[in-house]
């Protein structure tokens, strides 16, 4: 039988991410985003960053944290690739339930317009269901106020999803038939996903932000801010950091909302209300 010979093309093997690269990387994840690096995290690491080094075109592991020390723009690719940005609709429901049961009587009473925000926004979802609660409250709400939102969050790609709020179907899974019906619409392309409706999208305003550095966080003052699931990426020092700035963008009687899982939050102004939902103290 005549012998074909297969040509494969030759792929250069990837970068080898060797345990010695961990400290500089570490060190720039942190004071770039705050993001905690373990050893644990080699593989993670090594599976998020191949990629970058060679399109920055870095022979190694080497070249590229000295690229990354000198050159901003691959510091901000380098926090892209370390971010995760798993959301969705109605995550940690019964915050959304507080809200609609307790949050929003509460506040509506004392404020004519109150200011959600999202403060690790990722694609929008976590924002876009505070609004749809709102509203949803709102149209049989026994007091007049009106409602908006400000998303942030530290990659410029999820910030411009958030915008877009254009969401594929298996992402409306967790939003009810009665909502869904309501608050979003076929997108015009003809495909099965669904867009937020023009009235909600406009009560939001989605900016790029740094909650370890600050940058991008002037003029918020909110009266319900989510901090979820993004604490657990930071160390606790600078857990404490972000829990003391959020505060202070937290109008007094305002509320804080953390993931279930980010427990160990204390602040000298927060008083508990249920798990994962605190009052910022009203000052004298
Ligand atoms: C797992 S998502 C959480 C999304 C949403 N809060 C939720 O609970 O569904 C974490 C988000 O935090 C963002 N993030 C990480 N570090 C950040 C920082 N230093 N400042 C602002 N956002 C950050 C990531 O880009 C990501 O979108």
């Amino acid at each position: 039988m005549p012998q074909t010979s297969v040509k494969h093309s030759q792929q250069p093997p990837a970068p080898k991410l060797r345990p010695d690269h961990l400290a500089a990387l570490a060190d720039l994840a942190r004071s770039e985003a705050g993001i905690r690096l373990t050893p644990e995290k080699i593989h993670f690491l090594q599976t998020r960053l191949a990629r970058r080094v060679t399109a920055s075109g870095s022979a190694d592991f080497s070249q590229y944290i000295a690229l990354l020390k000198r050159d901003k723009s691959e510091r901000v690719r380098f926090t892209e690739a370390l971010t995760v940005h798993t959301t969705s609709f109605f995550r940690e429901n019964h915050q959304y339930r507080w809200l609609h049961e307790e949050g929003l009587p509460e506040l509506s009473k004392r404020r004519s317009e109150i200011t959600f925000w999202s403060a690790a926004c990722s694609t929008g979802q976590e924002g876009y269901t505070a609004l749809v609660v709102a509203e949803n409250y709102r149209t049989a709400a026994p007091n007049a106020f009106r409602f908006r939102l400000i998303g942030t969050d530290i990659s410029t790609v999820v910030i411009a999803a958030a915008k877009a709020a254009i969401y594929p179907p298996t992402d409306l899974e967790t939003v009810s038939a009665k909502l869904r019906q309501k608050y979003f619409l076929r997108a015009r392309d003809g495909s099965e996903r669904h867009r937020i409706v023009p009235e909600l999208r406009k009560m939001a305003e989605w900016r790029q932000a740094n909650l370890v550095t600050g940058t991008g966080l002037a003029g918020i003052t909110a009266d319900v801010a989510f901090l979820r699931n993004v604490l657990i990426y930071f160390d606790a020092e600078i857990q404490a950091t972000v829990i003391d700035r959020v505060v202070h963008h937290l109008r007094p009687g305002g509320y804080l909302l953390t993931g279930h899982s980010e427990t160990g939050v204390r602040h000298r102004a927060l008083t508990p209300v249920q798990p994962s939902i605190y009052q910022k103290t009203v000052q004298p």
